[in-house]
């Protein structure tokens, strides 16, 4: 009688596993009076119906796809109450909509070009990348912008007929190139499905790969991005380097970032601002004062000369000290997960990573708050890349409205803990072995700044590992790490 009492009772408090889960950011900033989409991830078995209490007058949901658009409210804060329903269950949860100056209030997630493509992109690719964000499931997770990287518009002087030509018509304005037709009907199509989408382009006269740039036509070029309809800009240094006399100077490497920051706040769009300099002249101590929402901290994670992981290691340990900068609005970037199916060697081809690399890679970014650009083919996505892609509770770390970085607390040779601090007063601790062979890594409280019984739960697996008191010790595999949530029980 007693079990029968048991389940019952585990029946209606836990929710049904196929019952929806709301995930992505809990807040999300905008500037008032500009176009909204939000589109709700939430994943579980559809049909899902989404309904929000306490939305702005100006906000509407479409109960099937779960799409907040219309036009951002006034400035202010708006708690919003999201639900979701399947046949399964409910699921509830509070969304801040903050009205104000700051945009990407958590680090943006999303999709980028580069790595699986380089320069070999068109619109063809971009939608079919646009469909399969949607059909493998990763806009439930929180994942929204459609980068597009280097190589979409005109390339001065290239006998390719598909990218030479004219790279701006009689009024100076940018024209793309052949593999794009019409960049507002590729726009309108990506934000069809409930995305955004990002477009590419530099301070100097050339981008990286040799295409026109933004020199001498900054307020022009914005004007254009935001006529097309695009939601986010990279802006690439590339060839300006040549223009900075003294590489060391703030005030000069700051200057094309500011000057683009004033023409994106002239528009009636919300443009996302990342800022790729790779470091140079300490970017992220004024990366935010400059208008970027996030900044490369290093050159590419993909120009690997040795193996990938090396870089790997080297550009996302490295961020360790530049957590001061980083926060709400402004986040350090450590570059693209290359994971899944890559350009590498030149060629698609699956990470070279191993699976516990793949899984500290993962690991690291969410305890550093890094932004989650996917780097790989969204249209051939393997279970295992799926999984390190929509892991929540892993989602959630780097998604946690206190907007920490994550730091070492603690290192001896190859091996290192990290920490972050969470909103909900509960800790993220991340175990690291940098090692070649296997090795025992503890986190004590001590290091953690943390006392008493502490629930430690394992983030990746989602099980509740029990209570420990002073430490918790694993042994970890070669470049292996572990992700913890702890929860002090003596409150
Ligand atoms: C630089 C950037 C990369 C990519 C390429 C494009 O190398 O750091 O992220 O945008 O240019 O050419």
């Amino acid at each position: 009688m007693k079990r029968i009492w048991c389940l019952l009772i585990f029946a209606t408090v836990a929710p049904a596993a196929d019952a929806p889960r709301i995930n992505g950011p809990k807040v999300y900033g905008v500037h008032p009076a500009r176009p909204f989409l939000y589109t709700i991830p939430a994943t579980g078995p559809r049909p899902m119906k989404f309904s929000a209490r306490g939305l702005p007058r100006s906000l509407k949901l479409d109960s099937n796809t779960g799409r907040i658009t219309g036009t951002s409210p006034e400035r202010g804060e708006y708690t919003v109450t999201l639900r979701a329903r399947n046949s399964h269950g409910t699921a509830e949860r509070a969304f801040r909509i903050v009205s104000g100056d700051t945009l990407a209030l958590t680090p943006p997630m999303g999709w980028s070009t580069w790595y699986m493509a380089y320069a070999q992109i068109s619109d063809q690719l971009v939608r079919a990348q646009a469909d399969a964000m949607v059909s493998s499931g990763l806009i439930q997770h929180g994942y929204s912008y459609i980068n597009i990287d280097d190589g979409w518009n005109v390339k001065p002087g290239s006998p390719d007929p598909e990218v030479g030509g004219a790279a701006r018509d009689g009024e100076g304005n940018l024209l793309p190139n052949k593999k794009f037709p019409d960049m507002k009907a590729l726009c309108d199509y990506v934000h069809s499905k409930g995305l955004k989408i990002g477009i590419y382009i530099g301070p100097g006269p050339l981008t990286c790969a040799g295409y026109e740039a933004s020199y001498g036509h900054e307020e022009q070029d914005a004007r254009q991005f935001a006529r097309w309809g695009f939601d986010f800009l990279k802006y690439d240094l590339c060839s300006y380097r040549k223009l900075i006399k003294d590489r060391n100077s703030v005030e000069e490497n700051e200057k094309p970032y500011l000057a683009m920051h004033a023409a994106l706040e002239k528009l009636d769009r919300d443009f996302v601002y990342n800022l790729c300099q790779y470091g140079l002249a300490n970017v992220w101590e004024w990366g935010r004062r400059a208008g970027g929402n996030f900044w490369r901290t290093t050159g590419d994670v993909g120009s690997a000369k040795a193996g990938l992981w090396e870089r790997v290691s080297e550009v996302g340990f490295s961020q360790a000290g530049k957590e001061k900068w980083a926060g709400p609005g402004g986040w350090n970037d450590p570059d693209n997960l290359l994971i899944g199916q890559i350009l590498w060697h030149r060629k698609l081809q699956p990470t070279p990573l191993t699976a516990d690399e793949q899984y500290s890679y993962v690991t690291l970014w969410s305890i550093l708050a890094a932004p989650l650009v996917f780097g790989g083919d969204m249209t051939k996505l393997d279970d295992f890349t799926l999984d390190l892609l929509t892991n929540d509770e892993v989602i959630d770390i780097n998604q946690d409205v206190l907007g920490r970085q994550g730091a070492p607390v603690w290192k001896s040779g190859d091996t290192e803990v990290w920490a972050k601090d969470l909103a909900d007063g509960s800790k993220a601790a991340a175990l690291f072995n940098r090692g070649e062979s296997e090795a025992d890594v503890a986190a004590r409280w001590r290091d953690l700044s943390i006392r008493g019984k502490q629930a430690v739960r394992d983030v990746w697996s989602h099980t509740d590992l029990g209570e420990y008191d002073g430490e918790f010790r694993a042994r970890l595999p070669k470049h292996g790490s572990r992700m913890l949530r702890l929860r002090g029980l003596n409150r």
